[in-house]
């Protein structure tokens, strides 16, 4: 089994300049769509869920379905990471859960706070071999449920909150927002602040959140079969490879994947309403969300790069940490 700390599969992300996709879930048809792509185009994969994910599910389901993602899946090195932790309690939970990954989501606080709470979380989370992700910077629009100002980050700042905090990922605010709805007319994003970034932390991954492509045509779908999406739109998939090729490492995912189930399960509703089985609309979702994730392999530069190394254990990160 290759369940592994999510370092070890952004170090190696790193060496080689691809990025790899973090894909949110919160059911066991999403869980099987993403391994599916994992699968098929032979890359690493790391799955996550919030606390919001982890609430629904009662937390322990989640965490079976994704150690069943493992288990079905020995050649494929999986992370399970918790997106948007928000305080030491929810990694603790985490961690307790199997998690070999966390986010602390400190950044709506000021800089000092944000990096007293990081510390605190890495000072508890690395004696477990476990990867820490932090955010300096606030995105646009809403993250869970707080209002957030975007403030993007300051390249000047980053070097002094990755040494006080000793995290391995941080998350970046270059302009991307969680949700449907990005841009309210063309995509600006200030990728040149990645390059930026990446030059005072070259050991650090750095992580963009937000990075659904809303592709046109899973908005169209959703449209057609019902739904209402006026104006969704995300952020473009060459936009995408340009951060990666700046330095961004670990790209988020989440509403690009509800919406390929969505316009699915619409799609079925629409054309054969006499359906009542869930496993007549839930299969095709699941089918259209490897499909999509698939196709985001290949653009992130993941594809292939499973079988690449020997999966570390969280015993070895422990080593590694002290
Ligand atoms: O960053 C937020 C993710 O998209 C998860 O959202 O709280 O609706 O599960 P959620
Ligand atoms: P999207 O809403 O663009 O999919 O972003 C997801 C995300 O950043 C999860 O942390
Ligand atoms: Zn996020």
């Amino acid at each position: 089994m290759a369940l592994v700390p999510m370092k070890q599969i952004l170090d190696e992300a790193m060496k080689k300049g691809y990025g790899v996709g973090a894909y949110n879930v919160n059911n066991m048809e999403q869980i099987q769509g993403i391994m599916a792509a994992a699968k098929k185009t032979q890359s690493p994969v790391i799955i996550q869920a919030s606390r919001g994910a982890l609430k629904y599910t009662n937390f322990t389901y989640l965490k079976h379905l994704m150690k069943a993602a493992v288990e079905d899946n020995p050649e494929i090195p999986i992370a399970m990471h918790l997106d948007h932790g928000d305080t030491i309690d929810s990694v603790r939970k985490a961690i307790e859960l199997g998690f070999t990954s966390v986010m602390i989501d400190a950044s709506k606080h000021d800089f000092e706070e944000n990096v007293r709470i990081t510390k605190e979380v890495v000072d508890y989370a690395h004696p477990f071999g476990v990867t820490v992700e932090a955010e300096l910077g606030t995105l646009g629009g809403i993250e869970e449920d707080v209002e957030n100002v975007v403030k993007l980050t300051e390249p000047a700042q980053v070097e002094e909150f990755v040494k006080r905090t000793g995290v391995d990922a941080l998350a970046v605010a270059i302009g991307t927002s969680h949700g449907a709805y990005k841009f309210k007319s063309e995509p600006k994003l200030a990728i040149h602040l990645v390059g930026k970034i990446k030059e005072r932390v070259p050991v650090t991954a750095l992580v963009m959140h937000g990075s659904s492509s809303v592709p046109a045509e899973l908005r169209d779908k959703i449209n057609k079969y019902g739904g209402n999406m006026p104006n969704a739109c995300g952020v473009p998939v060459s936009a995408i490879q340009e951060g990666i090729k700046n330095g961004i490492s670990k790209i988020n995912v989440d509403t690009d994947s509800r919406m390929a189930m969505t316009g699915e399960i619409r799609r079925v509703f629409t054309e054969t309403p006499e359906k009542f089985d869930p496993r007549d609309y839930l299969g095709p979702g699941r089918d259209a969300i490897a499909e999509l994730v698939a196709s985001k392999m290949e653009a992130f530069g993941t594809a292939g790069h499973a079988g690449d190394y020997e999966p570390k254990t969280l015993e070895d990160m422990k080593e590694e940490y002290q």
